[in-house]
């Protein structure tokens, strides 16, 4: 294991489904930490990490089966601040001494309200607002019985065991999700016992991006450095942050594969090859993948036939740079994280993502990826450090196979020039609004269809094309966005009037799921 650089803090993982949240929280709190599966936090893990404090994730596990997940007995006596937080709670009280007991009637879910008890403690209830705080409960077994040491502080009409805590050997335990967003306060509970740990909230972008520089010269030392730059966010940080650390070291290939939008081509080698002076290929391909999807309509051949494509041309042009040994990738925190698995079957494929996985295989390079402990806001957030414009910061996510999967059915040239333009216009109208980032990812689409329209006095049979717009945070779902009725009349009308070829414009209100953000 790496020398620690921070002081950390060790999120067990018992399976819930918002254990993610509390790592987030915490990096908010300027905390470094880590997420762990429950089946690898040993005692040798454990004295090898050295936490300054453990956090127990809730899960869908119940402490009275047998074989039920447990942290090893040692985690008690390291001396370190513990919180449990739902089925952390029970396992706790489990192992401590307490009775955990079937929830037949007691089970609850959903919002609940906590109310103090006379047992103040400014650590777990001087976050409290009000007198009644509401937060959001999750559980079917209850405890029963609280192990020795332990205090009472905060009780909800269905868990009278709310919020307890043994103070002197600062054990923390509560049977509500504090971290999430439905738990409005939550977070100063998180930041209270970040505090009682002595976290000095030594993680900040700004050290991160020093250590990061450091790290990256010593993998890479005077070898050279390729990397694909997609004109997203991830790649354009990992590049910009590597080429601090090793300068001309570094060649970017950017892959132009036809399916960009509207000037991003430009945009993305002005501004690396220009601005940053990053030694950039542009790699004009886009004949030879138009050509390749010409007469293809269905999502996974496109898909497919993009993926293979692209990791041919992408090898041929980095095979130009001599002596490279290394292969920079954009990969997050979040494509890390060991997951629990308590399913344990295989999940179904919905759409064959388009990534390079395979690739420095394939080519005996080894990685760097420089941004593998952050999650998204931090790379934003380092991005920003590192002197990207906010504007290229915060756009929207866009897919490997761009346009393509915006553009059901076959894809001409024509169509793809009409949906760029559309997609331009209507952009640009959530600029005007102010509206872009309240927004998680907005873009048009071209249907396969045309419809009969009238303009002036004539009879128009042009495309129709869909507006989408949702709200995320993770992309996994997805609400959609509720604009107002006048924005979508008055961007409709723009885009008719501006965009020859489309003469109907309709918003898609589908969340995900049902359905999913990309139309393929
Ligand atoms: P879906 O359409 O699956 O999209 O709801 C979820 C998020 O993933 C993006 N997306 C992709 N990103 N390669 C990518 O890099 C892909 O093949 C791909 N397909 C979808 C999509 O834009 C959304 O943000």
């Amino acid at each position: 294991m790496n020398q620690p650089a921070h002081e950390r803090l060790l999120v067990i993982d018992f399976g819930s489904q918002v254990t993610q949240l509390i790592a987030r929280r915490l990096r908010e709190l300027n905390v470094y930490c880590e997420i762990h599966p429950y089946q690898k936090v040993t005692e040798a893990f454990l004295d090898d990490f050295a936490p300054r404090a453990v956090i127990l994730s809730g899960g869908p596990a119940s402490v009275l089966d047998t074989d039920a997940p447990r942290p090893p007995e040692r985690l008690f006596d390291l001396g370190v601040p513990v919180l449990g937080i739902c089925y952390g709670q029970q396992v706790m009280m489990q192992m401590l001494g307490g009775r955990v007991e079937r929830g037949e009637g007691t089970a609850e879910f959903g919002r609940a309200w906590v109310t103090e008890t006379a047992h103040r403690a400014e650590a777990l209830t001087g976050w409290f607002e009000s007198e009644r705080e509401q937060v959001w409960m999750s559980h079917g077994d209850h405890v029963a019985e609280i192990a020795p040491g332990f205090e009472v502080y905060g009780t909800s009409p269905n868990a009278p065991f709310a919020i307890t805590a043994d103070v002197a050997r600062h054990f923390y335990a509560v049977q509500f999700h504090p971290e999430v967003h439905h738990t409005p306060n939550g977070r100063n509970l998180l930041a209270n016992f970040v505090r009682i740990a002595g976290f000095s909230g030594d993680w900040t972008m700004a050290a991160y991006r020093d250590e990061a520089i450091t790290r990256i010269r010593a993998q890479v030392g005077d070898a050279k450095v390729i990397c694909g730059l997609s004109g997203g966010v991830d790649s354009s940080v990992a590049a910009v942050l590597i080429h601090e650390a090793v300068g001309d070291q570094l060649t970017c290939v950017f892959v132009d594969h036809g399916l960009l939008r509207k000037d991003e081509a430009a945009e993305v080698t002005t501004m690396f090859r220009d601005h940053y002076n990053i030694p950039l290929i542009h790699a004009d391909e886009q004949e030879l993948f138009l050509s390749a999807l010409d007469g293809v309509a269905d999502p996974e051949v496109k898909r497919k036939t993009i993926g293979g494509l692209f990791i041919d041309v992408f090898q041929k042009h980095a095979g130009e740079i001599e002596g490279a040994r290394f292969l920079a990738q954009g990969t997050l925190y979040p494509d890390v994280i060991e997951s629990v698995s308590f399913s344990g079957g295989p999940s179904v494929t919905i759409k064959s993502h388009h990534n390079v996985g395979g690739l420095p295989e394939k080519m005996g390079l080894e990685l760097v990826e420089p941004l593998r402990e952050l999650f998204k806001d931090e790379v934003r957030a380092l991005g920003r450090e590192l002197g990207l414009p906010d504007h290229f910061i915060g756009r929207h996510p866009f897919p490997g196979p761009g346009l393509a999967i915006r553009c059901p059915g076959e894809i001409t040239r024509d169509k793809l020039e009409i949906l760029r333009k559309a997609d331009a216009v209507y952009i640009d109208q959530i600029r005007k609004h102010g509206l872009y980032d309240e927004i998680w990812q907005a873009f048009a689409a071209i249907l396969p269809v045309r419809t009969v329209g009238v303009m002036g006095d004539g009879r128009t049979y042009d495309y129709a094309c869909a507006l989408r717009a949702v709200t995320s945070v993770d992309g996994m779902t997805a609400d959609v966005y509720p604009f107002s009725h006048d924005f979508l009349t008055e961007t409709a009308t723009r885009i008719i009037n501006e965009v020859k070829g489309i003469n109907r414009v309709t918003y898609d209100v589908t969340s995900k799921p049902p359905g999913t953000i990309e139309w393929e």
